[in-house]
């Protein structure tokens, strides 16, 4: 084991320790330039809130990340493996091995703003079929770890209930649990409380901040101020397509330096 100052020397050691790495990233939709060269990573145990105002690009950044979109430039590592990606003959990539993007995306926990639990099946099956019918966890051990993970969300109760009769809480918090289940080594969020009635934000900010306290690492798109200054160990502010500031909670809402950013703090206040 090598100790803390030579690591943070080392280059590898780096790329070892990041969980999320993007570079330089590019997104176009046909003339709509939403992505102008994004570079941003998440470190092991690191919570990274993206903030900034609506169209700025949060949501292309995460789906770039979890390869719902092709990028049209730029490098994304996850879990230290780049996305390989290839000319699409239109001036933007498709990936280049369709197997690397569902081994990457199977790993990933991702936690959408709509509910996003699969109507026809129970709350247990949610959780287990990804493990199950992915990564081929036998189902016995899939169900036990399952109910660990729905008890841990306070839903132990609903094992067998079908979404439709669950709170939009209650299904946001199933799909924490699902997104667990893949034992992730990072979890990405997309405005996971913007949805609910405001009666239930709390109830998924509860769960979502004691992940964080566990030292998970996570990426958090999110509206909720409050809570991103409590929660994150980095900020990054996206305006139009661009990272126009980042660091620390303390200074992103405590002593922004970007004008943009302290008119958009302002406005949320
Ligand atoms: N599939 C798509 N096709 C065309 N344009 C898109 C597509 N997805 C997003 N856009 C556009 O890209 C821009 C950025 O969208 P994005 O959803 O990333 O914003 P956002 O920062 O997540 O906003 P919000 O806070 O409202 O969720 C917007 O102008 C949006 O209309
Ligand atoms: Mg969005």
């Amino acid at each position: 084991m090598s100790n803390a100052g030579e690591e943070s020397l080392s280059g590898a050691a780096d790329v070892a320790a990041e969980a999320i790495h993007v570079e330089n990233l590019h997104k176009k939709f046909g003339q709509l330039h939403v992505l102008k060269g994004v570079s941003m990573s998440a470190r092991d145990g690191e919570v990274v809130a993206i903030i900034g105002g609506s169209g700025s690009g949060k949501s292309t950044l995460l789906r770039c990340i979890n390869c719902l979109e092709n990028p049209t430039s730029g490098l994304i590592r996850v879990n230290g493996e780049e996305i390989r990606l290839k000319p699409d003959g239109h001036g933007g990539s498709v990936p280049a091995d369709r197997r690397q993007i569902e081994r990457i995306r199977s790993r990933l926990g991702m936690v959408f703003q709509s509910f996003n639990l699969w109507s026809h099946m129970t709350l247990l099956e949610n959780v287990i079929e990804v493990p199950v019918h992915v990564l081929g966890i036998k189902r016995d051990e899939a169900v036990a770890n399952a109910e660990k993970l729905l008890e841990r969300v306070g839903l132990a109760e609903k094992r067998d209930v079908y979404p439709a009769f669950l709170s939009g809480g209650q299904q946001q918090r199933g799909a924490i649990a699902r997104a667990l289940a893949v034992q992730p080594r990072v979890m990405l969020f997309d405005e996971p409380t913007s949805a609910l009635d405001p009666e239930l934000v709390g109830e998924v900010l509860k769960v979502i901040a004691d992940l964080a306290r566990e030292g998970r690492t996570m990426v958090l798109v999110t509206h909720e101020m409050k809570f991103a200054r409590q929660v994150a160990s980095h900020v990054i502010y996206l305006y139009n397509g661009l990272v126009e500031e980042e660091g620390p909670p303390e200074q992103i809402f405590g002593d922004p330096k970007s004008e943009k950013l302290k008119q958009f703090i302002r406005n949320i206040h």
